[in-house]
């Protein structure tokens, strides 16, 4: 049977440390094949490469399988013949982010819960599927922060240069692999203690209490991914923090947001600020910025993000603070598509809050410029001249906008 390993080139391996630091291994001496440090390395020094492997045996719900030898489970579910999904309640397993930071995809490997993504099966293994609520649902989240000006979702009147106005954790695992990710050393680590909801709840609600806000945010990576771990979380930080001046924000990138999906964080969790990240409104550009190849998933993610934006702003308007953020950089996006979104945005609320974010080389894109102050200047006319009354521009001098 043939599978997928990942191999380094030594030449291009820049020994920056970051696959040893963050990304989850299951076994570095015989590679799963789970391929997370091919997404996580920088400098493109890990490759995949299909070997020849014995087939084994594993019981899969108490049947037996055929699979290869060393797949990871998820892998292996799939040889089964078991669906897996990007997208939520859509296959036997959802695994959105395949890099064992989100948690979606646990399931019991011969009685242990295990990530899917990147556990390695071996010949008589037993997985299991989980039933709804057999465990407590876990995530990687890094320490709070404190924050000056906020994200997206922040709004303008509120950011500052001399105080802090916000604390905010970051959420590990996403199901976009954009090249330039902003944010990749939390994206794609997959180590580290996972914390339940709670915990993440009383940390962040103690680093609110440290740095003196009453916001507090959740970005990523993709919060949304794991939506039981995710609900839990606010419900918990809404029940520590009952004041009326206490806001709770959530940066996303929308991708998987169904309108059920906004209700229960709005009406149940008590969710009061959205950053949505909307990256372009064609699927070519959302596919070049977000490096999904596949395009059905990326237009399903493009139109979700587009839908989720409207929803909110259409029935949660007097409800819910939102601001949408929007990359530039002339390398990812034209000034055209920019007017574009702009009139999409300014047919649904004129008055909407938009953030357009200077996109720095980074990570796989260290080849790109970052735009010039006059670059984000132009991005930010080009959108006000949609119509956008609150348009801010993210430059390398600090914002500018109200
Ligand atoms: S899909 Fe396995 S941890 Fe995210």
């Amino acid at each position: 049977m043939r599978r997928h390993v990942a191999k380094k080139v030594e030449e291009l391996c820049a020994k920056c440390g970051l696959c040893e630091e963050i990304v989850a291994c299951a076994n570095p001496v015989s590679c799963a094949g789970c391929l997370a440090c091919v997404a996580a390395c920088p400098y493109n020094a890990r490759l995949v490469e299909e070997v020849e492997v014995s087939p084994i045996k594993v019981f899969i719900e108490g049947v037996e399988y055929e699979v290869a030898d060393g797949a990871t489970a998820k892998d292996a579910l799939e040889q089964a013949g078991f669906s897996v999904s990007k997208l939520p309640n859509e296959g036997w397993l959802y695994a959105p982010c395949e890099t064992g930071g989100c948690f979606s995809c646990l399931i019991k490997l011969n009685d242990e819960v295990v990530r899917a993504c990147v556990a390695q099966v071996r010949d008589g293994d037993r997985i299991e599927f989980l039933r709804e609520g057999e465990v407590a649902p876990l995530r990687i989240v890094t320490r709070p922060q404190g924050h000056f000006v906020g994200g997206v979702g922040t709004p303008w009147w509120v950011k500052s240069t001399t105080r802090y106005v916000e604390v905010a954790i970051w959420a590990a695992g996403c199901n976009l692999r954009c090249p330039q990710c902003q944010n990749y050393d939390i994206t794609y680590r997959g180590k580290g203690k996972p914390l339940s909801s709670l915990e993440a709840a009383r940390m962040l609600t103690a680093a609110r209490r440290r740095y003196g806000v009453d916001r507090m945010a959740i970005s990523g990576g993709e919060p949304t991914l794991n939506r039981a771990w995710l609900t839990q979380f606010f419900k918990h930080l809404k029940r520590l923090n009952p004041d009326e001046r206490a806001r709770l924000h959530l940066d996303t990138n929308a991708t998987i947001l169904t309108k059920e999906y906004i209700d229960e964080l709005v009406q149940e969790c008590g969710v009061t600020d959205v950053g949505p990240d909307l990256k372009g409104c064609r699927v070519e550009t959302f596919m070049k910025i977000t490096g999904i190849t596949d395009r059905s998933l990326a237009e399903r993610y493009l139109s979700n993000s587009w839908s989720a934006v409207k929803y909110l702003r259409d029935c949660y308007g007097d409800k819910v603070f939102v601001g949408v953020g929007v990359p530039y950089n002339p390398d990812l996006i034209t000034l055209d598509e920019l007017a574009e979104i702009g009139d999409r945005l300014a047919s649904i609320d004129p008055e909407m809050q938009v953030c357009v974010l200077d996109y720095r080389p980074i990570f796989k894109r260290r080849d790109i410029k970052r735009p010039s102050f006059e670059d984000m200047v132009l991005a930010k006319q080009m959108l006000e001249r949609s119509g956008l009354k609150t348009v801010i521009a993210q430059t390398v001098y600090g914002h500018i906008g109200p």
